[in-house]
């Protein structure tokens, strides 16, 4: 995309942090790279963006995202191939997902291209934070949110779109442990659990902590009507193994997140031959299969925890324990895999990664 190379005005730090990392004891989302993008919507257009050294920003006491929730964000990672070259993972895949997400909301969608663009140019100016070590990446959180000083409710008429990036190592260190949920709910049909508005992560805080509460990890989301559907585990999409078929919750109800993880180990899964069903997944058939043992793997996918494999699901009073990791063919190969892919051990025969 040579036109947009020159569109954004950069100002480099003089006083990197990079230094300073401490890169065995990175928790997630805690340490920020050197620079930052910044847009602005004003006036009816997008505004020169404009890359700057990471810091702190200013606003005004009414703006309309902190009391409305007018505010939606992206997660994706680039990653260091073992040739050093840093690519980013699926980029426009993440960009169009933030188009729906802003339709949703009301708000002004940020051009695919600029997107994708000022992501290209934050990494590659701050390259140097991609770590190539086994487990690590650099979280990129594009974001926006509307900012006009009005406490009336109404769209907003100006927003800030900006990226913040930030190295992080592995986000679940062990198997998960997760409850199915039976009493909150996650989405509601017709609501916006299909886009990434801020206000969802709010809402679910309360129901996680209180199974975390319990020694769970995550909850397994169900459908809000019924509690009797599966839809999501934490912030992952969720994937079974029954009868060597991998079933995960159909995206066709708008209560789900389309995730990039899912689509992108299904599309590796099918392309090895192995059959997937996307359709409605009824507690009562996990729990079943979990019973007789015939569930014969779980896991979560989502960009924060690549592929987090699940150790116990929690029911009711009960609890099933899944067969050990080591039996979990299939998942750990697709693990191996994707993780090959994006470090460049595996040839990238999608096209997935996005070089800088
Ligand atoms: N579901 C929810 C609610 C999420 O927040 C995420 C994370 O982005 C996912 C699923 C997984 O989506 P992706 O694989 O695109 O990160
Ligand atoms: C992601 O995987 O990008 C997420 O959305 C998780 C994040 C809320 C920590």
């Amino acid at each position: 995309m040579p036109v947009l190379k020159t569109m954004f005005s950069i100002q480099e730090t003089q006083n990197s942090k990079l230094s300073s990392v401490d890169w065995e004891n990175l928790a997630f989302g805690k340490v920020f790279s050197d620079h930052m993008f910044e847009m602005d919507f004003e006036n009816g257009s997008w505004k020169t963006g404009k890359i700057v050294p990471f810091g702190p920003i200013s606003m005004h006491p009414a703006m309309s995202a902190i009391h409305y929730g007018q505010s939606i964000f992206e997660g994706l990672k680039a990653y260091r191939f073992v040739n050093d070259q840093v690519v980013i993972f699926r980029p426009e895949m993440n960009a169009a997902r933030f188009v729906n997400s802003a339709n949703r909301m009301c708000m002004p969608p940020v051009p695919e291209d600029i997107f994708v663009e000022a992501i290209r140019k934050l990494v590659e100016l701050d390259k140097n934070w991609v770590s190539g070590k086994e487990g690590y990446s650099l979280y990129i959180r594009p974001f926006l949110f509307a900012t006009d000083p009005l406490v009336g409710i109404k769209p907003a008429e100006t927003y800030k779109f900006m990226i913040i990036t930030s190295p992080v190592g592995m986000y679940y260190s062990e198997p998960v442990k997760v409850k199915i949920e039976e009493y909150y709910a996650r989405a509601s049909k017709g609501g916006v659990g299909r886009v990434k508005a801020a206000g969802n992560y709010g809402a679910s805080l309360y129901p996680a902590k209180q199974c975390q509460i319990q020694g769970y990890h995550q909850l397994v989301w169900t459908d809000a009507i019924e509690h009797k559907y599966i839809e999501e585990s934490g912030t992952m999409n969720i994937v079974f193994q029954i009868g060597g078929k991998l079933i995960s919750p159909t995206e066709e109800s708008d209560t789900i997140l389309r995730g990039i993880t899912k689509r992108s180990v299904f599309e590796l899964a099918q392309s090895w031959g192995v059959e997937v069903e996307e359709r409605k997944v009824s507690v009562e058939e996990i729990v079943q299969a979990a019973r007789s043992s015939t569930l014969e793997d779980a896991f979560g996918v989502g960009t924060a925890a690549t592929l987090a494999q699940i150790a116990i699901i929690g029911y009711r009073d009960e609890q099933s324990h899944l067969p050990p990791l080591e039996t979990r063919i299939l998942s750990n190969k697709l693990k191996n895999h994707l993780s090959g892919i994006k470090t460049g051990i595996v040839d990238d025969t999608f096209g997935w990664c996005f070089k800088i």
